[in-house]
């Protein structure tokens, strides 16, 4: 069986196009919420550095792999890996690395979806003037009203998946492409302009020195597998999001600078949130481990205190929506990609079905955060002693699942894979650039994730 030309989906306009969705796929919720309180919950410099040479050894590689695949493949990640697996006389089990991508991307939308809905919740009450002069105690008192509230959070949560829906629905070319070439550079300038307050806020040397000096001392094996999960999450990788974008890749483009473009400029944003957010912790007084509370429990000190801040803080929150939307698009699309393909249903009802499925799947986050916030099913298990369903699913997710799609990737894009087909795909020659990338994938990538999994279950100790 040889793969389509063209995918029946349809087509990015160009290569530009699919940059930005790309880009809009990478950079969310997990760059400007997720990566500055895991940093905080795991002491900082150390972490932020395993987490960096995660990106540069792991992420940039299988980002190249994925791309590569789908671009080959030309159907959703399951009938491309069935059908790559053909082309290769592989086992036709490689689908399932299909299949495990659609489950990742349906738990973490069911809380990436709940934890949007936060986002769009702040849009309001910052429009409100709710922080206006704002202490650390008051802007903590609205974070907890807002989430002990079960019925307010599925409201917005509710909000969030019907907007995520309407947009996968309408397919690859409307809308999205246009968000994203405003959203991007947008979200660049607020952010400079927040680490431009946190500069003069009196405590940028000592949140600086908080993400950028690294002492090893503060980080265990599961902190190492947290960072390196984390570049999976932050950039889409190992379930098959960044491989249904490519295969909406219409020519002949470079991967690889792509992918570096990509990986640059998710990192970029990541590193500005953090340089925004630590100096705002220890200016207030606040712990920088408090959780996934801690954006929301910082940033509209900032936005209380300056002139303009009403505008500017609406304005952060609307962007970071925007950021949240154009990557839950892509965490539902490997899913609706597959139903048009092998259900026959068009992509409206494809949509409902599976924004539906997201949606129910995101009451146990909703619930995590108020009647069970207390509900600690792993407690035996001393890393999840605290861990509520919430946590434990993200973990899941971001920790097990998406690196061991990255593993299976890795191993079927540089063992299973003709390495001619490789070549020819990636498209850069047989020179060092494509022998350093097929090193990385074939041995780095495989040996690092097998490592740290074992590091952490205390199968092995370095
Ligand atoms: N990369 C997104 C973020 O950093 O917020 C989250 C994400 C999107 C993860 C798509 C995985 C994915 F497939
Ligand atoms: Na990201």
């Amino acid at each position: 069986m040889t793969p389509p030309r063209k995918s029946i989906h349809g087509s990015w306009s160009s290569r530009l196009a699919f940059v930005l969705a790309a880009t809009g796929s990478a950079v969310g919720l997990g760059n400007i919420w997720k990566f500055p309180y895991i940093a905080g919950e795991h002491g900082g410099g150390a972490f932020v550095l395993v987490y960096l040479a995660c990106i540069a050894l792991i992420g940039i590689p299988i980002m190249m792999a994925e791309v590569m695949l789908g671009r080959r493949g030309r159907q959703s990640p399951i009938n491309t890996m069935r059908a790559l697996a053909a082309e290769a006389n592989a086992n036709h089990a490689w689908r399932w690395v299909g299949w495990a991508g659609v489950a990742a991307g349906f738990l973490i939308l069911s809380y990436y979806s709940v934890i949007a809905g936060w986002a769009l919740a702040y849009v309001f009450r910052s429009m409100a003037g709710a922080f206006s002069g704002a202490t650390a105690e008051g802007v903590g008192s609205i974070f907890i009203q807002l989430t002990e509230d079960p019925e307010r959070l599925l409201a917005w949560h509710t909000i969030f998946m019907v907007m995520t829906m309407i947009v996968v629905a309408r397919g690859v070319k409307s809308g999205l492409e246009q968000a994203v070439r405003f959203l991007v550079p947008s979200l660049f300038v607020l952010l400079i302009m927040l680490d431009g307050y946190a500069m003069a806020s009196g405590a940028f040397d000592e949140g600086l020195r908080f993400l950028f000096t690294p002492d090893f001392s503060k980080i265990d094996a599961n902190g190492v597998l947290i960072a390196m999960g984390h570049a999976f999450f932050t950039l889409s990788l190992g379930m098959g999001a960044i491989m249904v974008y490519g295969s909406y890749l219409p020519e002949r483009a470079s991967i690889a600078r792509t992918s570096i473009t990509i990986a640059l400029l998710d990192t970029l944003v990541a590193l500005l949130a953090g340089m925004a957010i630590f100096p705002l912790v220890f200016s207030n007084g606040l712990e920088p481990g408090v959780g996934p509370g801690l954006i929301f429990q910082t940033l509209p000190i900032a936005f209380g205190h300056m002139t303009g801040g009403v505008v500017f803080g609406t304005l952060f929150f609307v962007l970071l929506v925007f950021a949240a939307w154009t990557s839950a698009i892509s965490l539902i699309e490997p899913a609706v990609a597959w139903l048009v393909e092998n259900k026959g249903v068009t992509r409206v009802h494809a949509s409902v079905y599976a924004g539906a499925a997201t949606w129910g799947v995101g009451l146990l986050t909703i619930l995590s955060f108020n009647r069970w916030a207390d509900f600690h099913p792993l407690s035996f298990i001393s890393i999840f002693e605290k861990s509520t369903i919430f946590d434990l699913l993200d973990y899941l997710t971001a920790n097990i699942m998406l690196p061991l799609g990255g593993l299976a990737i890795a191993i079927f894009s540089a063992w299973v894979m003709r390495r001619e087909d490789t070549v020819q795909e990636l498209d850069m020659g047989d020179g060092p650039a494509y022998r350093l990338w097929h090193f990385l994938v074939r041995y780095v990538t495989p040996v690092a994730v097998i490592i740290v999994f074992l590091n952490v279950t205390g199968l092995v100790d370095f």
